[in-house]
C-alpha cells in the first residue's frame, strides 16, 4: 500500500510519520530538520530548554528542513510551558505538541497565530475534549511509548476508540517499530504515526554514543516502568540509576530550579535526563519505548535512511 499524506490543518506532510519529540535535548533541531526534509514531521523536544536555546534549535531545524514541517513538543507539567510556547510562536513554528496534559488556554495561544495545537492523549474522552477545545489533531499514545506514560492500555486498543470519538486526524504512537506496525495503525483508522525510539538510533539524534549503545544492546527484560516526580510513570531502559528508582532509593535532588509546576522531589528528573543525554548513564535515565529490542537493524544510520526503510517496509505489506 502506498502510504497516504498526513493533513493537519493547512499543513500537508508527504509522509505520515511524525518523529516524536524527545527531551531533554535528545531530539533537537538537527534530527527534526532531517526528518522534515524527508517529508515527515520533525519535532524538537523543548522541555528543559532555555528560550534562546529553543529559538536557535528551531532555526537550525527550519534551515535543514528546506520548507518541511517542524514542530516542538512541550510538557504541560513544565513550569516554563507558556514561555516555551510563546518562543515557538515567535519563531513561527509549524506545529505545537503538548505532552503530559494540556489546558484549554493553549488553544487560545495557538489560535492568535494560526499554529495547530496537537495534544497527546491516551483516552477517547480526552481526545474529544481536545477536539472541542480546538485541537487540530491528536496523538494517541499507548503504554508501549517511551518517556512519561498516561495509560497502562495498549495503543492498539485505544486508537479505534479515539477514531470513533473524533473527526480530527488521529496519530498512533507507542511501540511502532516497523512498517507492519504502521499498516496496523492505518487499518485501525489512524491518519499517521508518531515514532520516537527508532529515531534515537539515527546519526542526527543528539544523545551521547553511550546512550545510543544502550538502545543497541537492550533486551526485552531491560525495559521497565519507573515512577517519576512528574506524577506519571515512565518507560526506560535499566541503568544503575533506574535500579535505585526501582528499589525506592534514588538520590534526593541537590538544589532545585523548580522546573516543574509540581514535583514529588523523589529524585531530580531533569538532572537525570541531562546526565544520560551527555553519556553519564550510571547517573541517568534512558527513556525508551517498549519495543526497542524488536528493531531489526539497530545500527546508527541517517534519519533519511530510517524513513526510507519504514516507508518501504509499510509499502511491502500486502494486506495493509
Ligand atoms: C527518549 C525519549 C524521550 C521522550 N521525551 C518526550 C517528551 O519530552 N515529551 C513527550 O510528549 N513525549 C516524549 N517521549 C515520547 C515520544 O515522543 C513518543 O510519543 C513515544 O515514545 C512513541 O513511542 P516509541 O518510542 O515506541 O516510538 C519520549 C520518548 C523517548 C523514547
Amino acid at each position: 500500500m502506498k502510504l497516504p499524506q498526513l493533513k493537519i490543518g493547512e499543513l500537508v506532510a508527504r509522509i505520515p510519520i511524525i518523529q516524536g519529540g524527545m527531551a531533554v535535548r535528545i531530539s533537537t533541531g538537527n534530527l527534526a530538520g532531517a526528518v522534515a526534509a524527508e517529508g515527515g514531521i520533525g519535532v524538537i523536544g523543548a522541555s528543559g530548554m532555555a528560550f534562546d536555546e529553543l529559538s536557535r534549535e528551531i532555526r537550525i531545524a527550519k534551515e535543514k528542513a528546506q520548507g518541511g514541517i517542524v514542530g516542538i513538543n512541550i510538557m504541560f507539567a513544565a513550569r516554563e510551558f507558556v514561555g516555551i510556547v510563546q518562543t515557538a510562536i515567535k519563531e513561527k513554528i509549524d506545529l505545537i505538541f503538548t505532552g503530559a496534559g494540556f489546558s484549554r488556554d493553549i488553544f487560545k495561544m495557538g489560535s492568535g497565530s494560526n499554529i495547530p495545537i496537537i495534544p497527546i492523549v491516551s483516552t477517547a474522552r480526552l481526545a474529544l475534549t481536545a477536539e472541542k477545545s480546538g485541537a487540530a489533531a491528536v496523538v494517541v499514545e499507548g503504554k508501549e511509548a517511551g518517556g512519561h506514560l498516561g495509560t497502562d492500555r495498549s495503543v492498539w486498543d485505544i486508537v479505534p476508540e479515539v477514531r470513533e470519538a473524533v473527526k480530527i486526524p488521529v496519530v498512533a504512537a507507542g511501540g511502532i517499530s516497523d512498517g507492519r506496525d504502521i499498516c496496523r495503525a492505518f487499518k485501525l483508522g489512524a491518519n499517521g504515526v508518531q515514532i520516537a525510539t527508532r529515531f534515537v538510533l539515527s546519526e542526527e539524534c543528539n544523545a551521547a554514543p553511550e546512550y545510543k549503545r544502550r538502545y543497541q544492546t537492550a533486551r526485552k527484560e531491560d525495559i521497565v516502568q519507573i515512577t517519576s516526580p512528574v506524577g506519571m510513570p515512565g518507560r526506560a531502559i535499566r541503568t544503575a540509576f533506574v535500579e535505585k528508582i526501582l528499589s525506592k532509593n534514588p538520590p534526593r535532588p541537590i538544589g532545585c530550579d523548580f522546573c516543574l509546576k509540581r514535583c514529588s522531589l523523589e529524585y531530580c528528573i531533569i538532572q537525570s535526563l541531562i546526565n544520560s543525554q551527555k553519556g553519564d548513564i550510571d547517573h541517568g535515565i534512558v527513556f525508551s519505548g517498549e519495543n526497542v529490542w524488536k528493531i531489526k537493524d539497530r545500527s546508527i544510520k541517517p534519519a533519511k535512511k530510517i524513513i526510507e526503510e519504514l516507508v518501504s517496509e509499510a509499502e511491502e505489506v500486502n494486506d495493509c
